[in-house]
């Protein structure tokens, strides 16, 4: 063997302690490490090393170029984005998925027990969502792919309404999309599948201060769409307000209208954990599918989602991920396997820290998770409208809440300020955003970690920054 390796495995164990006790001090200190940082400019080596230093000086090496430029993204105060932390139970998982390095494919072909860890994984999950066991799933890298590969489905379901198989054939038909506030990773999976990012009939929001669909309308372009295939893309839980659309109501225009129905839950979907919240997705069981992420409010770390399709589609969902002109991966007509069922072959066991993470903490402690983080953005949105420097320019339904500057709402840039003074004091994270047309900023709570005093702490920080 190779020098440099024999050393690296002989001192494994030495090695790995190593490496495990910089995890550990990273994560102690966690609460206490800048979520930004101004200057990202990182010195890259010019050369690719000729020999390689081994294990224990690539650990120093790392930590002498990076360390001082990993902002703790999984941290209690970053609301950026919809980031999720990692659970020291997720954490475990994702370690040992390295470790085992397995490739999650058949429940027989591949002879080892990947497969069916995923599959009782993505039961737990159904289970922790209250959805029926008629839904299949399977693990991808995040929501962005969870709705391409739904669409993937839908796309194949309009097919057959006019009998094109569209997987062999191409798109050959008119397809109709209708939604309301989709989210850019849906818009996103429509021009990767072809079906065209413009080619969206867009259905009026409720009135109001609404983001959700008007199913009355919804009811009106499925009438004037009655002619054409039509799939219909649902948001359970809006991105600046987390609006839900009214599933119930879309589940009865279903039993009027034939359409594919695809929820993008990415997030909204957590509300099931919680009884005070589950009812805003009443109905979303009828659902053809639906995108849930797990490196959202599952605190699992990245990359994590799944995509649920209901079974019935598991013709259309084979025919458009199969590998059918690969006899050593088995036959896709006779033996299960994920890699003919989601777009991609070769995958991590991406089920293992949603396994560790739900085992560990149960429905219980995901219920905890969802109901603090909502109460406590509920706690940051009134503290914020009570210092009347601030104003809120959405409604907070769940865990974002969506502000602005008093005096100052339309103008950019004095938000701009704002998020550059975060980013140099590094104790808070938030987003811009844009809400009907108002740029503002935008806190997503989905941490485990968060407390109040962390709500305190960033109001702290928005009032030096304003
Ligand atoms: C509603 C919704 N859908 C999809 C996505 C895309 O998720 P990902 O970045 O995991 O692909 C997001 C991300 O914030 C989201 O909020």
């Amino acid at each position: 063997m190779h020098n440099t390796l024999q050393n690296d495995l002989d001192n494994l164990d030495y090695l790995l302690s190593l490496t495990k006790d910089k995890a550990a001090a990273y994560l102690t200190e966690i609460n206490e490490k800048p979520v930004s940082i101004n200057n990202v400019q990182v010195t890259i080596p010019i050369n690719l090393p000729e020999n390689g230093i081994g294990l224990e000086d690539t650990l120093k090496a790392f930590y002498e170029q990076h360390q001082d430029k990993i902002v703790a993204s999984s941290g209690p105060r970053y609301w950026g984005f919809v980031t999720g932390g990692t659970t020291p139970a997720a954490i475990a998982g994702d370690w040992l998925s390295a470790v085992f390095d397995q490739n999650p494919q058949g429940i027989n072909g591949a002879g080892d027990v990947s497969a069916n860890i995923e599959i009782q994984t993505i039961s737990w999950l159904i289970q922790l969502f209250g959805l029926p066991s008629y839904f299949k799933g399977g693990f991808v890298t995040g929501a962005t792919m969870s709705n391409f590969t739904c669409l993937a489905v839908a796309r194949q379901w309009a097919g057959k309404q006019k009998g094109i198989d569209i997987a062999r054939e191409g798109i050959k038909t008119e397809i109709k999309i209708l939604t309301a506030t989709p989210h850019s990773s849906a818009i996103k999976s429509l021009a990767m599948l072809g079906l065209g990012s413009s080619n969206i009939i867009t259905i009026k929001t409720v009135q109001g201060n609404r983001e959700a669909m008007d199913t009355a309308d919804l009811a009106t372009k499925l009438r004037e769409n009655k002619d054409f295939p039509v799939i219909v893309i649902s948001s359970g839980g809006t991105l600046n307000t987390v609006d839900f659309d009214d599933m119930q109501a879309i589940a009865d225009l279903q039993k009027r209208y034939p359409f594919y129905w695809h929820i993008d839950a990415a997030f909204g979907a957590f509300a099931a954990c919680s009884e005070k919240y589950s009812h805003l997705l009443d109905g979303w069981q009828f659902a053809d599918s639906i995108t849930i992420d797990c490196h959202k409010w599952l605190n699992i770390p990245y990359d994590s989602a799944i995509y649920l399709v209901h079974e019935k589609h598991a013709a259309l969902q084979l025919q458009t991920f199969q590998n059918s002109n690969a006899p050593y991966l088995g036959d896709p007509a006779t033996d299960f396997s994920f890699l003919n069922f989601g777009p991609e072959n070769s995958r991590r066991l991406r089920a293992l820290p949603a396994w560790f993470a739900l085992q560990a903490y149960g429905r219980n402690g995901f219920r905890w998770i969802v109901e603090n983080n909502i109460t406590l953005a509920n706690q940051f949105a009134q503290l914020l409208e009570q210092k009347t420097i601030f104003k809120l320019t959405a409604p907070t339904r769940l865990n974002v809440v969506c502000f602005t500057i008093e005096g100052e709402e339309n103008k950019s840039s004095k938000l701009a300020s704002v998020l550059e003074k975060l980013k140099a004091s590094g104790k808070l994270f938030i987003s811009p955003t844009a809400y009907k047309g108002t740029p503002c900023l935008r806190a997503a709570l989905v941490n485990w970690r968060t407390t109040e005093e962390d709500i305190l702490i960033a109001i702290d920080e928005l009032i030096k920054a304003s």
